[in-house]
């Protein structure tokens, strides 16, 4: 296959391109939902204690029937799915079962109950959730409060669990346009990384080549002495250029028919053929 050198290099650097996109989207992917995950985390950390916390003044108050205006409260938090309590076993005990979204429903709410918490991310097909539960375990002195002056337990007992539950799907969103629209940006900025790179090339490199290459030909058909050529820049090509000249001088001087010396050119080459001459 002929190619120019410029068609080779683009070909290359349109290779060198691609992968760095490819490599840099899924870099980006990588690090921007992890970084999403652990913010998100740490906001569900913060957002079921603050949801026991105020639970807990509804106990310390007695306005335990309002909790279901706290528990709407905190679903309509931006990207919350789920807010809820799961009540242990010790606890319908003491009070009843309590609403039905408080019973135990899948195996996060056993393991909240047995005193694991839980923070994990959930896929199921295209949709993804964050989990995340905390236990909460009777205590004499729970941030100021003795849990056991009203829950008849031993301490340590868990009471219950606050599980929240997180759709990540907005935010995986929100990643996902971002990358597209910096692999866009990259993509604009090397197109015109390689017009800029085609224009250097033609200037630079194939059109001086070319005045070399059409001054050669002409002088190939051109009777002796062949046409000398201009040299516009100390770069590699004036160099060859150069060296043109230099060569056209001496063919030249060594085909000059020398009057003085008629056998001039065959003197020579006896010359090099005997060392010991010179
Ligand atoms: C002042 C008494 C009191 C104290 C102190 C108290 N609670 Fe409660 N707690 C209650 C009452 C009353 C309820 C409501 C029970 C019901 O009607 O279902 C309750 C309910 C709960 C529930 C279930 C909530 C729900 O929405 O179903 C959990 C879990 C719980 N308490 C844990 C704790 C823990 C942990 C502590 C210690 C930090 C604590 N409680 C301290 C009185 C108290």
């Amino acid at each position: 296959m002929r190619l120019s050198i410029a068609a080779k290099l683009n070909f290359f650097l349109l290779f060198i391109f691609s992968m760095v996109l490819v490599f840099s989207a899924c870099y980006q992917a990588v690090r921007e939902r992890d970084l999403i995950l652990s913010l998100i985390k740490e906001q569900s950390q913060e957002q079921t204690e603050a949801y026991f916390d105020s639970l807990n003044m509804l106990m310390l108050t007695g306005q335990m029937a309002a909790r279901d205006t706290l528990r709407e409260k905190f679903k309509r938090h931006s990207h919350v799915k789920d807010a809820r309590i799961v009540r242990s076993t010790a606890l319908t005990r003491q009070y009843g079962p309590g609403r039905a979204e408080e019973a135990v429903q899948d195996d996060f709410d056993r393991l909240a109950l047995e005193g694991k918490g839980s923070l994990e991310v959930i896929q199921e097909g295209a949709s993804s959730r964050l989990i995340a539960t905390l236990p909460l375990r009777a205590s004499k002195a729970y941030r100021g409060t003795d849990c056991t002056s009203c829950h008849q337990v031993e301490e340590g007992t868990v009471l219950g669990a606050v599980r929240f539950e997180y759709d990540l799907d907005a935010l995986f969103a929100q990643v996902e346009r971002s990358i597209l629209g910096s692999t866009l940006a990259l993509t604009a900025l090397f197109g015109a990384g390689l017009l800029l790179t085609l224009w250097v090339l033609r200037t630079w490199v194939v059109n001086p080549l070319g005045q070399l290459t059409r001054a050669m030909e002409e002088a190939t058909d051109a009777p002796l002495p062949g046409r000398r050529l201009e040299i516009e820049e100390e770069d590699e090509i004036g160099r060859v250029a150069a060296a043109y000249n230099q060569m056209l001088d001496s063919m030249e001087r060594r085909l000059a028919p020398r009057p003085s010396e008629p056998g001039a050119q065959s003197r020579t080459m006896s010359a090099a053929a005997d060392p010991k001459r010179g």
